[in-house]
């Protein structure tokens, strides 16, 4: 017989989560194509499961660990739906990103608007491509809002969800607004490139998916707060990660281009501390070189090596290492269940040294 201790561990393992989040999303994917208008549409929901195979889950994964953390008890199924949820917002927002990106590469395939524009280059097969991955995106939000909405939560969950959803909805749209409106201005301003990261990644990867499974086990303003207090420092580790994975990256593991960050001239940390610590001459090749939409790999070796001499890449590392340390020690304090503080110590160890 399974004790409680065990019964909380299977319900915390993340490989669990993940499995029983692939299937939640593959069924309702195979509804919403049973209700496609026509044949020709059903392609719209073949193309997002296509979509959502590949990913880490982190998301989910964080939801199920918030709920057991506040001491969420009985039925995991709701849930494992809210999460899903939270995962069909993250295909929203990666379709929509690698089109503002103009990226080719997502989890190791085309990216959505490629995949849309069927392999064509004519501009007349890229504004379609571009115009139907706006409209799957759109999909993908909605069908998460659906989730949520149809969600087997009591009246007290719903009313509690709902203020965490918009707040994060929020937080990365504004996030991507502020990411354009520095892509191409490149700046030795790390602070600003923080507050992106910020609001782009870390609050909905990290904080509010947290923040989603704790109010549904009923968490109260200390929990919510003990949750902030290891998720800010984790989210933005994450992101300067994904920042060093988007320069020197494999791309077999990442299955994202190590060039697309730097020919949009991206103004990440890491080309803002570069910046500060170059040389004019080293200055005048990064200017040159990033936001360069014809980068090639010899150009952006010439980028890694200002990187390297700079000092720059070294400091990213010691930023996510700093940020990694604050995350583990917050939850000296945090009065969260014992299974929880173990799987949210092994979390952060992963998001923050991961190669995919
Ligand atoms: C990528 O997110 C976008 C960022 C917020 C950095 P993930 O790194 O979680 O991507 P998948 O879901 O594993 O592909
Ligand atoms: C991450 O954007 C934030 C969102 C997708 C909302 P990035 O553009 O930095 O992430 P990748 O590298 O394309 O996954
Ligand atoms: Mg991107
Ligand atoms: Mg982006």
């Amino acid at each position: 017989m399974s004790t409680p201790t065990t019964t909380h561990l299977a319900r915390i393992n993340a490989a669990d989560t993940r499995e029983a989040v692939t299937r939640f999303l593959r069924n309702f994917l195979a509804e919403k194509r049973r209700e496609a208008l026509s044949s020709r549409t059903e392609r719209l929901p073949d193309v997002l499961l296509e979509f959502l195979t590949g990913g880490k889950q982190i998301r989910p994964v964080l939801t199920v660990i918030g709920w057991v953390a506040a001491g969420g008890t009985g039925e995991r199924e709701p849930v494992i739906q809210a999460a899903a949820s939270l995962e069909m917002f993250h295909a929203f927002a990666l379709i929509h990103d690698d089109l503002m990106d103009n990226s080719d590469l997502r989890r190791g395939r085309p990216t959505a608007h490629r995949r849309l524009a069927g392999g064509e280059r004519s501009p007349e097969a890229e504004r379609f491509g571009a115009s139907a991955a706006l409209l799957l995106g759109d999909l993908a939000f909605t069908w998460s809002d659906e989730i949520l909405h149809r969600a087997d939560l009591t009246p007290g969950q719903f009313a509690a969800v709902f203020p965490i959803i918009d707040e994060m909805r929020n937080e990365v749209m504004l996030g991507q607004y502020l990411d354009l409106r520095d892509t191409g201005k490149l700046s030795d301003d790390v602070d600003t490139a923080l507050t992106v990261n910020r609001y782009k990644t870390a609050k909905y990867t990290v904080e509010r998916p947290l923040h989603l499974g704790a109010v549904l086990a009923g968490a109260d303003a200390e929990t919510l707060a003990a949750c902030t207090a290891y998720a800010i420092p984790l989210g933005d580790a994450f992101q300067l990660r994904d920042d060093l994975l988007g320069v020197y990256g494999d791309v077999d593991r990442t299955g994202k281009s190590t060039l697309d960050d730097l020919r949009e001239g991206k103004n990440t940390a890491l080309v803002a501390l570069a910046l500060r610590a170059a040389s004019p001459r080293q200055a005048a090749r990064l200017r040159r070189l990033i936001g360069d939409p014809g980068l090639d790999e010899a150009g952006a070796e010439q980028v890694r090596d200002v990187f390297a001499d700079t000092g720059a890449r070294d400091a990213v590392e010691e930023m996510i290492e700093a940020r990694y340390r604050q995350s583990v020690k917050a939850l000296e304090e945090a009065p969260f269940t014992a299974e929880a503080i173990d799987a949210l110590q092994d979390l952060a160890r992963s998001a923050t040294r991961r190669t995919s």
